[in-house]
Parts: structure tokens; sequence; C-alpha cells
């Protein structure tokens, strides 16, 4: 058996007196394109969680391991280049870019000349322009933007927009994608076409770990659930052993009767 792609080993973190997670761990097994999913009510420690592996907050003890290297604590920027993105906020969108030209933007984080270079117009930087334009068209597509390539940010529905976060996140060409309620705030049409992109991202070899609210849309999409409750991991399984768990069931209680989808 291969290295997991992604490991977190005991991760506990401490907001003062608060406990947000507590010794939690995760494995995300090789090979990539799998989606597993984080689930838990409101509070719960989900996004503490992910910004914990994605190196925007550090572990008060535990550790993260990418590839079997240890990323405990590495700024963001690092974890990036090394296969690990967390999608951007809608903040960073700016109203009067293309959709094209935002995943160009994310994409020079990854161009391989160096800035004089570019500056200069160097044989390698030309090359980098080429390749990474094709790629951002090839992000486009996989995203199903293309229709929107030319389409000023401020003309696109939210639904799209929201795509067009994720596909800034894949200019960084990941191997693990986190993505925090992707599918909050869209309406239902929008939300079965954001799952079943979500799926082709998967397809083409990138493994997502998603936390989502939208039990139907979990349910359907992942490979295997994992369920904080209060800050700890309760229950970890495939969608059908998680609907039947009687923990998760419990700590769902009292919740909106759909949030589980039971
Ligand atoms: N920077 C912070 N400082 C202090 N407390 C924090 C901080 N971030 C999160 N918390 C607390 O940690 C707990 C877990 O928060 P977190 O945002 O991880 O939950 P969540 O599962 O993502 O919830 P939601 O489903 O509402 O997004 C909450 O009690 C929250 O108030
Ligand atoms: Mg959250």
């Amino acid at each position: 058996m291969s290295a997991p792609i992604l490991e977190a080993r005991s991760i506990t973190k401490r907001f003062g007196g608060l406990t947000a997670n507590e010794d939690v761990s995760l494995v995300l097994p090789a090979p990539v394109g799998q989606v597993i999913s984080v689930i838990g009510p409101n509070g719960a420690g989900k996004s503490t969680f992910f910004k914990m592996l994605s190196g925007f907050l550090r572990p008060s003890s535990g550790q993260v391991l990418l590839h079997g290297q240890d990323i405990t604590g590495m700024p963001p920027h690092r974890i990036a280049r090394l296969g690990l993105v967390r999608t951007f906020q809608e903040t960073t969108i700016f109203p009067d870019l293309t959709a094209m030209e935002h995943v160009s933007l994310a994409h020079q984080l990854h161009r391989e000349a160096s800035d004089l270079e570019v500056v200069l117009g160097a044989p390698r930087a030309k090359g980098d322009e080429i390749r990474l334009g094709e790629s951002a068209r090839e992000i486009l597509e996989l995203m199903e933007l293309s229709a929107s390539a030319d389409v000023a940010a401020r003309h696109l529905p939210q639904g799209l927009l929201r795509l067009l976060g994720i596909a800034m996140g894949l200019a960084a060409r990941p191997q693990v994608l986190l993505l925090d309620e992707p599918y909050a705030g869209l309406n239902p049409e929008e939300t079965n076409r954001a799952v079943a992109i979500t799926r082709k991202i998967a397809a083409s070899g990138v493994s997502v770990l998603l936390v989502e609210h939208d039990m139907k849309a979990v349910m359907a999409i992942s490979d295997r659930i994992h369920v904080l409750y209060f800050g700890r991991k309760i229950a970890e399984g495939t969608p059908e052993e998680i609907r039947n768990d009687p923990k998760v069931i419990e700590a769902y209680l009292g919740q909106e009767d759909e949030e589980l989808g039971l």
C-alpha cells in the first residue's frame, strides 16, 4: 500500500480556554481522486481543522503530513506549492477582471520563470505564458466556465463566482483540494451543477476534502465521511455507515431534520 496523501495525526487546537479540535486524526488514502467529507454541527471545529491542514492556523499539538512530509506550521503558500490548496474566498474576486484573467492571475504563483525573465521576455517566460494559457483554458473547461472566459466577474451570477473561486484554487495544480462549504448559498440547480463538477475534479486526479452542511450532496458525493462533534471525531465511514451510526444520529438530534438527510 502506498503512503497516504495527507495525514492528520492527533491534532488539537485550543483558543484560550476553548478546545476547537481535540485529538483529531484523518488519513486521506492513496490514490488521489477521492472525495472525503468532514461533517458536524455548527461550531464542531470543521473550519478550524481545515485551517490547520492548510497552514492558516498552527495546531496546539499534533502533526500534519503531506506525502509523508511534515508540514505542521508551514505557511499556506509553501503548503500550496507542495500540493495542498484551500480555495480562495470570494473576497479575492476582482469585479473588473474576466474569468480567464482570474485563473491566469492564480497561475502566476506557479510559473517557472523569475520576475526578471518575465520582464525581459526570456524564452522560459514565453514558454510559461503558452503553457499557463493552455492550463487556464483546461481548468475553465473542467469547471464548465469556458463560456464565461471573457466575462468580467461582476457580471457572473453567484453560482459561477463560486466555481471561479474553485478554478483559481485548481490553478495551483493541487493534489489535495480543501473546499469549505462550497455549496452554501447556492440554489438547488447551482448546487447540483457544483456537485457534478466536484466529482469531475476528483476524477481528474485531485483528492477533494469537503466540509459541507448539505447532507444530500455529502451523501451523494463522498467516498468516506468523518464526523466532528464538539471538536472530537466521533465517527468515520462510508455514507451508508455514517447515515446509520447511532452516535452520529445522536449528535444531529435537535438539528433540522433534513441536516442528515434522514
Ligand atoms: N480564531 C478563533 N478564536 C477563537 N475561537 C475560535 C476561532 N475560530 C474558531 N473558534 C471557535 O472554535 C469552535 C469551532 O469553530 P469552527 O469555525 O471550526 O466550527 P465549524 O465546524 O466550522 O462551524 P460552522 O459549521 O458553523 O462553520 C467554535 O466554538 C468557534 O467559536
Ligand atoms: Mg465552518
